[in-house]
């Protein structure tokens, strides 16, 4: 099989790329799923535009990067648990992922990535915003890095499962992850670090007081928000958006009731993260 000829177009200098000349509803070469995941390592989120995918070819894509992680609250599409539904309309008084985040930091082993595809969009608004994690460490004093670096931070759901999107989903299973994770991960395929404190999931610094693990928590949630570290992405119906979940984070804009926007999201497992040594960063580079 030959491999199509793959175009990656770099569309801000600090994250993101569309890729075209690709069809994901085929079943793709080893050689292209690699330069997709080329891609994606290099420039942290990927997008493809107008691509019609079922569920199963949407799955399938998705299975070549790693195994599909079930959600245990969100809202699935009957007969497939590994999709998990993103939908507003005029009954939403809030949408899912409107804070920023990492998707579901709060398991033991969070997501490598998340794969989006949207079918309906509004005809404007609804953007998703994405910000680079790595540039988000790299951007904090040499003192701040070293303080932060050998820390853990708590990362939790309870508060976040509450919430009507996941109240009445079908099959809901009743888990509340809460795990501690380091508060600089270092990218386990670049052997890059990355902040890895986000507001919707991350409710305290390990070791810390009260107070100061809010005052620092609060600094980090505000670094993040800079402009210059981010993207925004337009949706088109049947655009996908790629996202690595260890050095990016993403906010999905709520400013189009009552209008609807839909589709669905496959989420790729991931490992655990962990924070290296000086040696393995050099190894690495
Ligand atoms: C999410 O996966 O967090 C939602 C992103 C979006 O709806 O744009």
């Amino acid at each position: 099989m030959t491999a199509p000829a793959l175009r990656v177009r770099q569309i801000n200098p600090v994250l993101g790329a569309e890729i075209s000349g690709v069809d994901l509803s085929q079943d793709l070469s080893d050689e292209t799923i690699g330069q997709i995941r080329q891609a994606l390592l290099d420039h942290l989120v990927i997008f493809f535009r107008d691509q019609e995918i079922d569920y199963d070819q949407h799955k399938a894509f998705g299975r070549r990067f790693g195994s599909l992680h079930v959600h245990p609250r969100a809202p699935s599409p009957e007969g497939h648990p590994e999709l998990l539904v993103i939908h507003a309309d005029e009954n939403s008084k809030r949408v899912a992922g409107q804070g920023w985040h990492s998707d579901v930091s709060c398991d033991e082993t969070p997501p490598m990535g998340s794969i989006l595809h949207l079918t309906q969009v509004p005809d404007t608004g609804g953007d998703t915003l994405f910000a680079n994690m790595y540039a988000a460490y790299e951007a904090l004093s040499k003192p701040m890095k070293h303080f932060l670096e050998g820390l853990s931070a708590r990362h939790e759901s309870a508060h976040i499962y509450r919430g009507n999107y996941y109240k009445n989903a079908q099959g809901a299973r009743d888990e509340q992850p809460s795990n501690l994770h380091p508060v600089v991960r270092t990218h386990p395929e670049t052997g890059r670090r990355a902040l890895f404190v986000n507001s919707a999931f991350t409710t305290r610094i390990d070791g810390l007081t009260r107070g100061e693990s809010k005052s620092l928590l609060n600094y980090l949630f505000h670094h993040i928000e800079n402009p210059a570290l981010q993207v925004r992405f337009q949706w088109r119906p049947n655009s996908i958006a790629f996202w690595d979940n260890r050095c990016t984070q993403h906010l999905a804009v709520f400013d189009y009731w009552p209008k609807v926007r839909h589709g669905v999201r496959v989420t790729i497992e991931g490992d655990r993260p962990y924070f290296d040594s000086e040696d393995a960063q050099r190894k690495a580079s």
